[in-house]
């Protein structure tokens, strides 16, 4: 079956970007002329996607402000001549559908994403977390192509030093990696110590879940740090079901704190049509 929507998870408190994240969410800083936000949203559109659902907290209007509708600054952009700036501002919404659902309290990302089971429904879905941006949507596209074709979830990893795996999700792969990345996994551990990892390949913020995560997630019980966490309920899809890991062969910048974000500003600043040449120029000065 088609994967036709995306869960954005943008609900978190930012508290690494504090004081900037006290008025302002991480998630609509600007990369270039684009929030983090809208590049995550058109890495899903250009893999197929039609539907994103962003998971917000009232604590964060400006995110329902971005994804609604504003025919008075369209107008008054088309008014003054400004026909470019009008289109851009208009196709947000338009040119695809954007829901968004609340998570007041950041109880974690598995509690995230299961705020948005009935706006996505009982069908396969796409999870992308804003705080990693990647070069281009040939992950989230591959990473579609194998759960509709195996019939189960998928999850992107990368390859990392094995004393680097503490921190992050590691995969439990029940065997070779295939040539173009595919890895079939049976089980998943959140932040094992690098000595007991089953693996060096770490989780990185991009998802496709079958329906019956859903299940899965509305089960959870408080894991580790007492959150609610995403990789216990794919653990139990590993355990019972197809479930395959891609090895992310893209560019990829992790903005979720301001070194990462500043490297992922000037990163894709310097892929940018119009930005490119003079921010070239002002690096080779200093
Ligand atoms: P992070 O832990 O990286 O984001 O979660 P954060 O909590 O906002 O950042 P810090 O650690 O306080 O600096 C990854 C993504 O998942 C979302 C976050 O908004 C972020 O985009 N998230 C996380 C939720 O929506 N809800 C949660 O309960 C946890």
């Amino acid at each position: 079956m088609q994967v036709r929507s995306a869960v954005i998870p943008a609900a978190g408190l930012g508290t690494r970007f504090l004081p900037a994240t006290k008025a302002v969410p991480k998630e609509l800083f600007p990369i270039g002329d684009r929030p983090a936000l809208q590049v995550v949203i058109d890495e899903a559109l250009g893999a197929g996607i039609e539907h994103i659902v962003v998971v917000s907290s009232h604590a964060k209007p400006a995110v329902e402000a971005y994804l609604s509708p504003a025919p008075e600054m369209v107008e008054a952009l088309r008014a003054a001549g400004k026909d470019d700036a009008a289109e851009r501002v208009e196709s947000i919404g338009r040119d695809w559908k954007a829901t968004v659902v609340y998570q007041d309290v950041p109880k974690g990302l598995g509690h995230a994403v299961g705020c948005a089971r009935e706006a996505v429904g009982d069908e396969p879905f796409a999870v992308l977390l804003p705080d990693e941006l990647m070069g281009d949507s040939s992950l989230l596209a591959q990473m579609n192509g194998v759960c509709t074709s195996t019939g189960g979830s998928v999850v992107a990893v990368l390859e990392v030093e094995r004393s680097k795996v503490s921190s992050y999700g590691v995969i439990d792969p029940s065997g070779e990696r295939l040539p173009d990345g595919v890895i079939p996994v049976r089980d998943l551990v959140e932040k094992p110590p690098a000595d007991e990892a089953p693996s060096n390949f770490i989780l990185t913020g991009r998802y496709v879940l079958t329906a019956d995560a859903w299940g899965e997630i509305a089960a959870l019980q408080p894991g580790r740090g007492g959150e609610l966490q995403l990789t216990d309920a794919l653990r139990a899809q590993a355990a019972r079901s197809p479930f395959h890991a891609v090895v992310a062969d893209v560019e990829r910048y992790d903005t979720g704190n301001p070194l990462g974000f500043l490297t992922a500003s000037v990163s894709l600043g310097l892929s940018h049509p119009e930005l490119a040449a003079p921010l070239r120029d002002h690096l080779s000065e200093l």
